[in-house]
């Protein structure tokens, strides 16, 4: 399997996050939540172009060990024809449980970009077909698919013929005239009956004319009953509500009537969220996932990567490097100012960013120990 990161770097459970030195200072605080809310549902980080790149999902693997990540939206194009496709595709083992997003509306283009997203051991391919911005709809995917759901189950079947892993949609209520039940409920059988069984649905409708991608994020409102009727009409499949998931108990009730979540730009916003659903959900690992803590496993993540020049990427010094850091410092005295120097850090000289990076480890080894013992939030060897 092509493989991003020599495999020392990945180790048995938590170990992976971070090297050992990292760990002798870790957190370790072993939580038991008070009372757990019992669910088997998927909780899923929704794919968002411009972040969750494979240093985002690290980080977020960092936070929760269960939650299923997925790529940003990669055209299969890109993948079968272009020449960054060990760039786009590469991830790190800890990633896993992780899925491959594709747009595209050409069966075999899609089923042979499957096929190489399974080379790479993805463990789901997903199909784009929610996105409503123009130049999606000018290549004949995203949305506008779900008037085509027959050419969507070509693709479909041309996916599986080739790549053993689920393939799954992620589609909206509908768009433009194609508003009602039962032009969703139709999409869903024809794609079920296809072999996809599993659906992520963006509880609002997309507007093309009108509305622009942007718009189409926050209007028009959610539906969740509507959703929640789909359910119940397709009882035997994996119905994934997605859109405007923002609290805890939310998530829990949600995973009474849904198969799973998928969380969007609640996760961008503060990404140590995901600690607090992976707690109230009783999912949540024996180290408790601090801000210090993630903060430190970080650090690690990019020494290593500034050290090794081997390791391909999206440049050694991109941007996306630091940039999940900026999600991290937010919500507490200074964190304007930790975020300004992430963002400065990618263009930092050699020495400077070192000496940064000095800093930071200092900053979260300092802002843990000042916690008294029995602290929930104290960092205290292992
Ligand atoms: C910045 C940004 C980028 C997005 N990129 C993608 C994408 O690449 N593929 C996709 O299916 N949806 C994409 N979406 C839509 C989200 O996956 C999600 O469906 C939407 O944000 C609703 O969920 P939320 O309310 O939890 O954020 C994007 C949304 C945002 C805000």
């Amino acid at each position: 399997m092509p493989w991003v990161l020599p495999h020392e770097w990945s180790g048995p459970e938590v170990s992976y996050l971070v090297s050992k030195s990292v760990l002798s200072r870790l957190a370790a605080l072993r939580l038991t939540p008070s009372s757990p809310a019992e669910s088997s549902g998927r909780v899923a980080v929704a794919p968002l172009m411009g972040w969750t790149h494979r240093h985002f999902r690290y980080l977020l693997r960092c936070v929760s060990p269960s939650v299923v990540l997925f790529t940003e939206m990669i055209p299969s194009a890109a993948l079968v024809h272009g020449r960054k496709t060990q760039s786009l595709l590469s991830y790190h083992s800890c990633e896993h449980p992780i899925a491959l997003q594709l747009a595209g509306d050409c069966p075999d283009q899609l089923a042979n970009a499957a096929r190489i997203g399974h080379e790479y051991g993805y463990d789901e391919i997903n199909l784009n077909v929610g996105c409503p911005s123009p130049r999606v709809q000018r290549g004949g995917f995203g949305v506008c698919l779900m008037a085509q759901p027959e050419r969507l189950a070509e693709c479909v079947r041309a996916i599986r013929s080739v790549n053993p892993v689920p393939v799954t949609i992620k589609c909206r209520l509908g768009f433009d005239e194609h508003h009602s039940d039962h032009f969703l409920d139709d999409f869903v059988a024809i794609l079920s009956e296809a072999g996809c069984s599993t659906f992520y649905v963006h509880a609002r409708m997309a507007w093309l004319k009108g509305l622009d991608p942007k718009e189409n994020r926050e209007k028009p409102p959610l539906n969740y009953s509507r959703v929640d009727r789909l359910k119940k009409k397709f009882k035997d499949l994996e119905i994934i509500l997605n859109g405007g998931i923002r609290d805890l108990e939310q998530v829990v009730e949600l995973l009474s009537r849904f198969d799973g979540v998928m969380v969007g730009r609640r996760v961008l916003e503060d990404p140590l969220w995901l600690a607090e659903v992976d707690q109230r959900l009783g999912r949540a690992s024996r180290d408790i996932r601090t801000r210090e803590a993630v903060v430190l496993a970080y650090v690690d993540y990019l020494r290593k990567i500034l050290r090794d020049p081997g390791l391909p990427g999206q440049g050694r010094r991109s941007p996306s490097l630091f940039q999940p850091l900026g999600s991290l410092f937010r919500s507490f005295p200074g964190a304007a100012k930790m975020r300004a120097e992430a963002a400065r850090a990618s263009q930092a000289a050699p020495s400077e960013l070192l000496g940064w990076l000095d800093r930071l480890e200092k900053w979260a080894e300092a802002g843990s120990s000042h916690l008294a013992p029995g602290h929930p939030y104290r960092v205290s060897d292992v």
